[in-house]
């Protein structure tokens, strides 16, 4: 595989990414927040009330634990790659309903048709191999069950496009630096936000996401925007009879 395609990425890239993410884990909120204007966390609500008190929710890439505490469902499973965030979320989430799964969405420790919602919030854009990713979801999914990506917007070829490209490209790092802790920034000599220009480039195409989810034998499959069209949330559902490809 190249370093990057409109699927998936090379071990390389990915490792580059995760390694990104990891650097900046004390300040990934208020950094998130600063880029955002305010809206992430918002979204993240937003996405999260998607899930029932009830639900088996399964959380994809849940990093240092941002959108898994405000999840409220009995039983959530946070499955992610990077040990140093996994450990960074358990001061987080609630540890009571909550279990730390450590691997990669595109392998998921979790048995068939376990689980009733699965959540990728700012996470799908990052894995190795989205097709197989998207196989995994299914699989892990109960019949009826729901599976939502939820990515940064990324408007089609146009003035708004144009204006996006451009915070992402020449604001986003400078942003990042600023909010920042004071010792994080002695320690960042790099921009921390350099691989997010990569995938935000690559990835992020709702049209693909939700042609993957289609030919993975997802149905009801649609995407929509979040508040202030700054994000968005493609879903899927399992059918009632199967039909996994
Ligand atoms: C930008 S963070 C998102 C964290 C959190 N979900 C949020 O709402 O901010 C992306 C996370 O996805 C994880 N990740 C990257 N590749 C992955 C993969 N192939 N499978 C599962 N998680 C992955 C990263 O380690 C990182 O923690």
């Amino acid at each position: 595989m190249l370093m990057m395609d409109h699927t998936g990425m090379s071990e390389k890239k990915w490792s580059e990414v995760v390694n990104a993410i990891e650097e900046i884990a004390p300040d990934y909120d208020r950094i998130n927040s600063l880029i955002t204007f305010g809206m992430a966390d918002k979204w993240r609500r937003e996405v999260a009330s998607k899930a029932g008190p009830d639900d088996v929710v399964l959380e994809i890439g849940s990093g240092p634990g941002s959108f898994a505490k405000r999840l409220d469902s009995r039983q959530v499973y946070c499955l992610e790659p990077s040990r140093h965030l996994a450990e960074f979320s358990k001061g987080i989430i609630d540890r009571d309903r909550t279990s730390l799964l450590q691997g990669l969405g595109e392998r998921i420790p979790l048995a068939d048709e376990s689980v009733d919602k699965v959540f990728c919030v700012f996470s799908f854009r990052d894995f190795i191999d989205k097709p197989a990713g998207v196989s995994e979801m299914l699989r892990v999914l109960r019949e009826g069950g729901q599976a939502f990506i939820v990515d940064v917007a990324k408007p089609p070829p146009g003035p708004l496009a144009k204006l996006l490209d451009l915070h992402v490209k020449h604001l986003v790092p400078k942003l990042a630096r600023v909010a920042a802790s004071p010792a994080a920034y002695q320690r960042l000599s790099r921009d921390p936000y350099r691989t997010f220009y990569d995938t935000y480039e690559a990835f992020g195409f709702t049209s693909v996401y939700e042609e993957l989810l289609r030919k993975k034998g997802f149905e009801q499959v649609g995407t929509e925007f979040l508040t202030m069209k700054g994000a968005t949330m493609t879903r899927g559902s399992k059918p009632w009879t199967s039909t996994s490809s």
